[in-house]
């Protein structure tokens, strides 16, 4: 099991777009799907989009399953940072810290955290002033 960092997110470069959606399963999809929309908008590659949808969904999968979400609404925010990668952000209600789990690829679950860190940059979280936290990465990708 490994620690994720505790950091604020970077700067902006540009604002931040903004999505909520509610908590529930049938909105992962709607997360997922305008993350890779706003990443491919922003003049990243097809590949890049579709990098962003996966790790959109494992952050907003998390937000609902272990997040303290239910019945409420889960935020999700996409800007540049100073270096024009993008930055993806989800905000949840518990304060309980992310982890990364082993790589053992016979468990059943911990793949998702493994698998952004694979991914993006960089993967960190911090508590936020009224409670709740937000869990972001930065990813990889240069724009074109
Ligand atoms: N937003 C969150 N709030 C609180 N705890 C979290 C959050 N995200 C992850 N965790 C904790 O970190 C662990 C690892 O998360 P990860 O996404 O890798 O695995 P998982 O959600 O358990 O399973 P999988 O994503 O493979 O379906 C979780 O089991 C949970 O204990
Ligand atoms: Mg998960």
């Amino acid at each position: 099991m490994k620690r994720i960092r505790i950091a604020p997110p970077p700067p902006s470069a540009n604002g931040r777009a903004i999505l909520k959606i509610d908590a529930a399963p049938d909105q992962v999809r709607t997360g997922r799907v305008w993350v890779g929309d706003w990443v491919y908008d922003h003049g990243f590659t097809a590949d890049a989009g579709a990098v962003a949808e996966m790790v959109a969904s494992e952050l907003i999968t998390n937000a609902l399953r272990h997040g303290g979400t239910a019945g409420g609404v889960i935020e999700i925010r996409a800007f540049l940072d100073l270096g024009r990668r993008a930055v993806v952000e989800v905000l949840d209600a518990s304060d309980r810290p992310p982890r990364v789990l082993g790589d053992d690829l016979s468990g059943e679950g911990g793949r998702g955290l493994f698998l952004v860190r694979l991914a993006a940059r960089e993967l960190a979280w911090h508590p936020l002033k009224g409670g709740g936290k937000a869990v972001w990465c930065v990813l990889d990708a240069e724009r074109e």
